[in-house]
């Protein structure tokens, strides 16, 4: 589906083509309350970025929000860019380089009609502000975090996914690591590297997401674990490297103490169908 978009002073004005164009998933975390959410929500698309188009490009501006999840000293920048006038403000879409086939575009900058959507995800309770009321309907599903199923998945669980060029050239080049229930939520699971590959890869399933990064630590390029899958502290709250013991977050790979302070393991897109967790074939090469 082709959707068109724009800011409300109409200074910026953007299409793209949308396989997954049902606004149901309604995020309550503060950023997006704060940037685009005055209901105490907002509703991010899931569209091809090839094809996305901009006129007045000159007037968008990017905010990389700051995130401070407990336990951590500092915020830090989330790699997520989110799009938006820089005239009157509005907010047009979201795009992230870890997934750099996908664009998000907010519900809210859409001009063309958008399909009603049978059911709704409410998604990041756990920061929810309390005057906010969910407003769920019988089959309506409730995260207090992010959810296992993305927005391709539901779409697809719902049939109402349509077929896209992006999807078919996507599962040409992808490669399935394992199936989701391999890596125990809290855990860590190490993977060979792809043919021709001398790293090998990681994942760590944490708050119901999963995190793959290349095997290779920054500081000098040795594979992190002293045994098989031996990736995390004993709490389990950080990746550590064995050689010299850089403490990286699992969120995002940064290091946060070691010898290569504020460096980050090289993060691989993932995505989890169908109970598999799906990442690029070349991932590691
Ligand atoms: S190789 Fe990882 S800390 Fe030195």
């Amino acid at each position: 589906m082709r959707l068109e978009g724009s800011c409300q002073c109409g200074a910026v004005k953007f299409r793209v083509e949308s396989p997954h164009p049902y606004p149901y998933q309604r995020c309550y975390c503060s950023i997006c309350r704060k940037t685009q959410g005055g209901g105490g929500y907002a509703i991010n698309l899931g569209a091809d970025n090839a094809t996305l188009r901009v006129t007045g490009r000159q007037h968008v501006t990017v905010y990389h929000a700051r995130l401070k999840d407990p336990g951590d000293a500092r915020a830090h920048r989330s790699p997520a860019e989110r799009h938006f006038c820089g005239i009157c403000g509005s907010a047009l879409w979201l795009y992230d380089d870890r997934w750099p086939k996908l664009v998000h575009p907010f519900a809210s900058a859409i001009d063309t009609d958008l399909p009603a959507a049978p059911e709704s995800t409410h998604i990041m309770l756990a920061f929810k502000a309390p005057w906010v009321a969910v407003e769920a309907g019988p089959k309506d599903r409730r995260h207090q975090r992010y959810p296992e199923e993305s927005i391709a998945e539901w779409h697809a669980r719902l049939g109402l996914a349509e077929g896209s060029v992006m999807e078919q050239a996507t599962e040409a080049e992808e490669r399935i690591l394992c199936r989701l229930e391999d890596i125990p939520e809290g855990g860590a699971k190490g993977f060979p590297g792809p043919p021709g590959s001398f790293v090998g890869l990681f994942a760590v399933r944490k708050d119901g997401r999963v995190h793959v990064y290349v095997n290779s630590c920054p500081h000098i390029g040795l594979p992190l674990e002293p045994l098989p899958d031996r990736f995390l502290d004993p709490r389990k709250q950080v990746i550590i490297c064995s050689a010299h013991g850089a403490r990286f977050r699992i969120e995002d790979g940064v290091c946060v103490t070691g010898p290569c302070i504020g460096e980050a393991l090289e993060a691989v897109p993932v995505r989890v169908v169908d109970g598999q967790v799906v990442v690029p074939a070349s991932a590691g090469l």
